[in-house]
């Protein structure tokens, strides 16, 4: 949620710009850059920091940087790509936020819950605000600091000492050859074009050191990295410090940190190829992920590595947590590891996981499932456990994130990364890593070295998209202005849900979704001819019964679409009950979700386009959702 970068070198426009491009997928409601030429003069005489920014998606900035040439001369930059949080998304809200004097630009991602506290204190000084952000209140206290006396590096480290909440901060202050940093809760990398041999960097109190040559950048991701590193420096919480283009320092304050410096994972890189959209390669991508993810369980998986996922019945209870695409995850995982070991599980979306709150203790394991791992709900629920002595397992799809540092076990799901804000094959993956886990329970309960996966390896062989053609017409269908209703019993509810998830997101169609059963006590009264009831009856065990659900349905006047696993010969003699009918090919029943959830996708992908909006953005969202 926010993007951020910080640049020194030669090439501020490509790269500031460029780096944004590859976070836009943070939020895209404005962007912004702050560049200045350090010591040896500034983009203007009279106008130390050169600001601009614009409200939009990234392409309204870069036109206005292209035809102002506010870059040129320059050698150090900050920029921003905005989820707004505080404000309205509008040029005057976007980032960077300035100082009253212009001496200081500050990027922000994150939130300062003490901001109105600080607004207050800074007006009775004499300060006025223009902004309706929290960001622009850590631009006047580090004026405020300064003109108390404080050099730069230590306006920053008053700052952070007063500033509550979570922030990754990019600042550039007027004439530095530095950009100062500092770090809390919000993502935040640093890496150098070169990198010296130094494997790591010491914290410590003034000189902390991290030596290099080349060009330098910050980022909120290290997406941002991959074409040029080799390793980063993943900042820790409560760091601040600065960047030259031949060092940096970092601070905590209290003593020596070790900094991780990590190889970067080149699968991160990710190239929208010949798709016109993310989100429809990342569908495509699907078979590859689940198929390098299994090859991967296959050999990391083992007793070896996750020793206690292998001892029987160590756990009294599984908690199983995450948000949105990952809760739907979450809600089929908990039914097939409870059908795999007969575990006792229970799902919480992260937001609710406190009222998990009387079940947690050393005896129960938490598995907090997420695609960014920076999800503030997940790593909230995450603080949660651990505070109740719960063993974590962290089942992330970016595996340097916070989350898979911060639990005591990873097991990255391997989808490689993804770009559209709809999640797709990373949810595919997630439901894959959950069967894997259930078969590690029921491995270790039958005293089995490794879990079996030849499910999965069976899944790749027959994983089938559909014809497309077919799906696009119940695009079609779909966005002819119906009610549109979703029932479904079981798992096949969880891929409703899903399904309707990726509906509104993409094309902001509303379709309710239903516990078939669920439909007689009550909701059935929004039921008319005017409303296109889905039956998601994939399991032959709920088939009938979801069928009488639907034909409740059609008797109100509804019309029905079947969405099954069954054979033409099978629904025959139900034939003139259907509107239309999709089929799906039969698989493993622990991984039935991760077939019947693919059309679906390409069915929101579909109906996005086909109402002329972008499905790899949609408005409101953000990919990592970083506030709670
Ligand atoms: O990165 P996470 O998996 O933790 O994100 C959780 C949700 O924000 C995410 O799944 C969201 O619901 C997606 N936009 C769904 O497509």
């Amino acid at each position: 949620m926010c993007g951020i970068v910080g640049y020194i070198g030669e090439n501020p426009e490509r790269n500031l710009l460029y780096k944004l491009r590859l976070l836009e997928y943070r939020g895209y409601d404005s962007a912004g850059i702050a560049v200045s030429r350090g010591t040896s003069g500034a983009p203007s005489e009279n106008n130390p920091l050169a600001v601009t920014k614009r409200a939009g998606e990234l392409k309204n900035l870069e036109n206005a940087v292209a035809q102002a040439g506010v870059t040129a001369g320059a050698r150090l930059g900050i920029g921003h790509t905005r989820w707004a949080t505080h404000g309205k998304p509008d040029a005057t809200n976007a980032h960077p936020h300035v100082s009253s004097d212009g001496k200081w630009a500050v990027v922000h991602n994150g939130i300062i819950e003490n901001h109105c506290e600080l607004k207050r204190f800074l007006q009775n000084e004499g300060y006025s605000f223009y902004s309706e952000t929290d960001t622009e209140t850590i631009a006047k206290l580090l004026e405020y600091f300064e003109k108390r006396g404080f050099a730069p590096l230590q306006a920053i480290k008053r700052a952070c000492d007063v500033l509550q909440g979570s922030f990754a901060l990019a600042v550039l202050h007027e004439n530095d050859d530095a950009i100062y940093f500092a770090k809390n809760k919000s993502p935040l990398y640093l890496a150098f074009s070169k990198r010296s041999n130094k494997k790591t960097a010491t914290v410590q109190q003034a000189d902390a050191d991290a030596e290099a040559e080349g060009d330098l950048f910050i980022a909120s991701d290290v997406v941002c990295f991959n074409d040029f590193a080799e390793e980063y420096y993943a900042l820790p919480d409560k760091t601040y410090g600065f960047a030259t283009a031949e060092k940096a320092e970092f601070y905590d304050g209290t003593g020596e940190i070790r900094l991780s410096s990590e190889k970067i994972n080149a699968k991160s890189l990710c190239l929208r190829n010949n798709y016109a959209h993310y989100m429809l390669k990342e569908i495509y991508d699907t078979k590859n992920a689940i198929k390098e993810e299994t090859d991967y369980f296959k050999t990391h998986l083992t007793r070896e590595n996750y020793p206690l996922l292998f001892q029987p019945r160590a756990f009294k209870k599984i908690i199983l947590t995450g948000c949105g695409t990952a809760y739907h995850a979450a809600l089929t995982g908990a039914r097939i590891i409870e059908e795999k070991c007969g575990a006792d599980c229970e799902v919480y979306v992260g937001s609710e996981f406190y009222n998990a709150g009387y079940k947690l203790n050393k005896h129960a394991l938490v598995v907090l499932i997420s695609q960014s791992g920076e999800t503030a709900d997940t790593l909230a629920a995450l603080t949660f456990a651990k505070e109740k002595g719960a063993a974590t397992l962290a089942m992330i799809n970016a595996e340097h994130s916070t989350l898979a540092k911060a639990a005591d076990m990873a097991l990255p799901v391997n989808a490689g990364a993804e770009i559209a804000v709809a999640s797709t094959k990373a949810y595919s993956c997630q439901l894959v890593a959950l069967y894997a886990l259930a078969q590690t329970f029921q491995a270790a309960e039958r005293q089995l070295p490794r879990p079996d996966l030849s499910g999965a390896d069976e899944l790749v062989k027959r994983l089938s998209y559909g014809d497309e053609e077919e799906l696009r017409s119940f695009a079609t269908l779909f966005g002819e202005g119906k009610k549109l209703f979703f029932i479904g019993r079981g798992t096949d509810y969880f891929t409703a849900l899903e399904a309707s998830l990726k509906i509104k997101e993409t094309s902001y169609i509303n379709a309710d979704v239903y516990y078939a059963g669920e439909l007689k006590h009550g909701f059935l009264a929004l039921v008319d001819e005017n409303a296109y009831v889905t039956a998601f009856a994939t399991q032959k065990d709920t088939f009938l019964k979801t069928l009488s659900n639907a034909k409740e349905a059609q008797a109100r006047g509804a019309k029905i679409i079947l969405f099954t696993t069954a054979s033409q010969e099978e629904t025959k003699p139900y034939e003139n009950s259907f509107f239309r009918i999709l089929r799906v090919p039969k698989t493993d029943d622990a991984l039935q979700s991760v077939q019947n959830v693919l059309p679906w996708q390409l069915i929101a992908y579909f109906l996005s386009v086909s109402k002329g909006l972008n499905p790899d953005k949609p408005r409101n969202l953000a990919k990592s959702v970083t506030v709670e």
